[in-house]
């Protein structure tokens, strides 16, 4: 594990702009780090382990405690993420009407598995519970925007639109 960890802090990436982002802050607390976190997001698209390391180090701020912020909140990803957000309900109304079959001709299409990423970073896939929209369903969401009453016939022309 401790390998593990020090593997995670080596891998290369860039950390020009965490240093300038770093050096628009006076002083940072603990109080700043869900801004922060979301400014890197920003720039790098995800959260990079290294760079949280590289963060704890200049901050000082443990880094179970950035960790502790970046794993519990669902706007933050330590993986790389697609541009676009698919979220496919798998819930019960979902499921009676259809859902499997919308989340199967997704991953079709995209050929991604759930909580997967296109090659070409387009799209990160996922299944959630229920999106509360339960009148609408089978129901997606493609980052904000909400589709209801889906068919598998529909889910390519609205992808296309996101391209
Ligand atoms: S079960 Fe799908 S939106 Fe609620």
């Amino acid at each position: 594990m401790a390998q593990d960890m020090e593997t995670v802090k080596e891998l290369n990436v860039d950390k020009e702009s965490l240093k300038r982002l770093l050096g628009s802050y006076q002083r940072i607390t603990t109080g700043d780090l869900i801004p922060l976190l979301q400014q890197i997001q920003q720039v790098y698209g995800y959260l990079p382990p290294p760079i949280l390391f590289e963060l704890s180090k200049q901050t000082r701020i443990p880094i179970s405690r950035i960790y502790g912020v970046a794993t519990f909140y669902e706007q933050f990803y330590l993986r790389p993420h697609g541009r676009h957000t698919i979220k496919c309900c798998r819930g019960t109304a979902c499921h009676v009407n259809g859902g499997p079959e919308i989340s199967r001709t997704i991953q079709q299409l995209l050929r991604v598995k759930p909580g997967g990423t296109t090659e070409d970073m387009a799209y990160t896939f996922e299944t959630v519970a229920c999106l509360g929209t339960c009148f609408l369903a089978p129901v997606m969401m493609v980052d904000q925007d909400y589709y209801g009453h889906l068919n598998p016939d529909k889910i390519s022309q609205i992808l296309k639109s996101y391209r």
